[in-house]
């Protein structure tokens, strides 16, 4: 990837928060999509959530991985290139790529630059023999394979129920796409969230400690930081419910008063109580995560889950 390349590519990000944020906070149920949670300090944030305690999703889905390495490798069959969607600190990656050393290529997909390029160096380093070429792309739009890795099988790794994200309609299309960006014959790990008892999955998106309450309320500051604003910061909450009829946690910032405030040189106000939908994080059931991924043309060949059922990682194959 060129210098010039990244360049563009961050200009284009920008105006596209900018625009993300003027449209989202005009709309009557105002919103700003998830991704724009995840900048340097976001991503950083995210980081320390993964490592709270009340946070089950990550160590469960890494015990699985480590538990089930040999087999995920001997499916995924030895010569692979695998793919990696938002692939973060790739801290996981880690885990995989012990059991695949004969990986043909690594490619990670991320919409965060900095994060990006350090986990490809750090991974270059601990896997000499595995060329890595790194993609900085928001993975939910259509984004192109790098030609180097040839037309090895691939593996498409999509770890930490980040489909969580997306609403079922666009989990299924995710899916689908991800079967074609990888072609017949490839196949697809992930890891997707489980429904449980809300005792456990409250505060898991709304931690003690408050490190979640930071996550959610950088987008404020990061508005401030990057959109010339002067929301008062204070003045936010971090707000989480689970709606039961959808079967997601949704997050929210919550407007603790009534004010006014500037964006990029325009008028918003805030009444009390008034919400910004900034998150949603689907947990599934098994047989849904099944039909979902059968609607999406991938068939499931093993589905993975530690003795609690809190988190399942599933073996999807593209026929
Ligand atoms: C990155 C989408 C998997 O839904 O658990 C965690 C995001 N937000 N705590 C999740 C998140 C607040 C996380 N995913």
């Amino acid at each position: 990837m060129t210098l010039s390349a990244d360049a563009t590519d961050s200009e284009t990000f920008v105006t596209d928060f900018a625009d993300a944020v003027l449209t989202g906070l005009s709309c009557k149920a105002k919103n700003i999509p998830c991704r724009f949670l995840y900048d340097a300090r976001g991503s950083e944030l995210f980081e320390d959530i993964t490592r709270l305690d009340e946070y089950y999703p990550t160590r469960t889905e890494i015990g699985l991985l480590g538990a089930h390495g040999n087999e995920i490798a001997k499916r995924a069959g030895k010569s692979c290139a695998v793919v990696e969607f938002g692939s973060g600190s790739s801290r996981k990656t880690h885990i995989l790529l012990e059991h695949m050393k004969s990986a043909t290529a690594y490619v990670p997909i991320d919409i965060d630059d900095a994060v990006l390029h350090e986990a490809a160096a750090r991974l270059e380093q601990e896997f000499p023999d595995i060329p890595i070429y790194p993609v900085h792309a928001d993975f939910s739009q259509g984004i192109e394979l790098p030609q180097e890795i040839g037309d090895a099988p691939r593996l498409g790794f999509f770890p930490g129920s980040t489909i969580g994200n997306f609403e079922m309609d666009a989990a299924a299309d995710f899916l689908a796409s991800a079967g074609r960006l990888l072609g017949k014959g490839s196949s697809l790990l992930i890891g997707a969230d489980l429904q449980k008892d809300l005792d456990i999955l409250l505060p898991a998106y709304d931690d003690a400690a408050g490190v979640t309450a930071d996550f959610t309320l950088n987008l404020i500051h990061r508005i401030n930081r990057e959109l010339a604003g002067n929301l008062d910061v204070e003045c936010f909450a971090h707000k989480v419910i689970y709606n039961d009829r959808v079967g997601r946690i949704e997050i929210y910032i919550e407007s603790l008063c009534d004010q006014d405030a500037e964006i990029m040189g325009r008028q918003f106000s805030f009444d009390v109580g008034d919400h910004i939908h900034v998150e949603n994080s689907h947990k599934y059931t098994l047989p849904q995560f099944r039909e979902l991924a059968r609607e999406a043309g991938w068939e499931t060949d093993q589905v993975w889950s530690d003795a609690d059922e809190l988190f399942s990682l599933h073996f999807l194959s593209n026929p």
